[in-house]
């Protein structure tokens, strides 16, 4: 399966190996595949915004983790909820998916539990940290960006902003985003929490 992260343009058709997995035939070009991965995570969003697990502990597991990504993919791709098998450029080696997770969802209860951030903070570093570790062969960014909104509102706070615009075309939010998420890797989260707020 190719990284779709780079593809360029909405009127290019998919390539054949970027169909693997594809539950919808009638899907062709880049824009048929983001109408209905956006349609998708509309209902997956609903899904969340009702589930019976919505509770600070329900959200920080492995199972929901998994849960929520195919509730927001699941209607286009196959592996919708299935961690990565393959390497990707960004995130962790794959076998190294379930360990690496639940070591953070761990760390991220930790910091609830003792208040160790402030409730912005929490949300953003779990961002970035799910990020980084790219448990799912795609839809990473969206996944978690849905789950941190969901966290920060279980803490008290409102929804995040993220640059107030489309991440997923390639652009100058899109590159503010990444600088932040590197930053991020550098340990200054100061960018990132701006960026969510921003
Ligand atoms: N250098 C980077 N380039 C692109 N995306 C990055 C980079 N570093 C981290 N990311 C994260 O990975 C996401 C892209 O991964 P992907 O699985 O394609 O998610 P999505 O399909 O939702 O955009 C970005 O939204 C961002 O959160
Ligand atoms: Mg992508």
């Amino acid at each position: 399966m190719t990284d779709l992260f780079q593809e360029p343009n909405d009127a290019t058709p998919l390539a054949p190996e970027e169909r693997e997995g594809l539950l919808q035939s009638w899907i062709t070009y880049r824009a048929d595949l983001n109408e209905a991965e956006q349609e998708n995570i509309v209902k997956g969003a609903n899904w969340a915004r009702r589930s019976r697990r919505r509770t600070v502990i329900g959200i920080l597991n492995d199972e929901f983790v998994r849960e929520l990504h195919k509730k927001m993919f699941g209607d286009v791709w196959n592996w919708a909820g299935s961690y990565r098998q393959t390497e990707r450029n960004i995130g962790i080696e794959a076998y190294r998916i379930p360990n690496e997770l639940g070591a953070l969802l761990g760390d991220v209860k930790y910091w609830v539990d003792q208040e160790t951030y402030r409730p912005d903070e929490i949300a953003v570093r779990f961002h970035h940290r799910i990020v980084k570790i790219h448990p799912f062969p795609n839809g990473n960014g969206r996944h978690a960006r849905l789950l941190a909104d969901m966290l920060i509102e279980l803490l008290g706070g409102e929804p995040f902003t993220w640059g107030g615009g489309s991440l997923a075309d390639v652009g100058e939010l899109r590159k503010n985003y990444i600088a932040a998420l590197q930053a991020a890797d550098g340990f200054n989260i100061g960018p990132l929490l701006e960026f969510a707020r921003s």
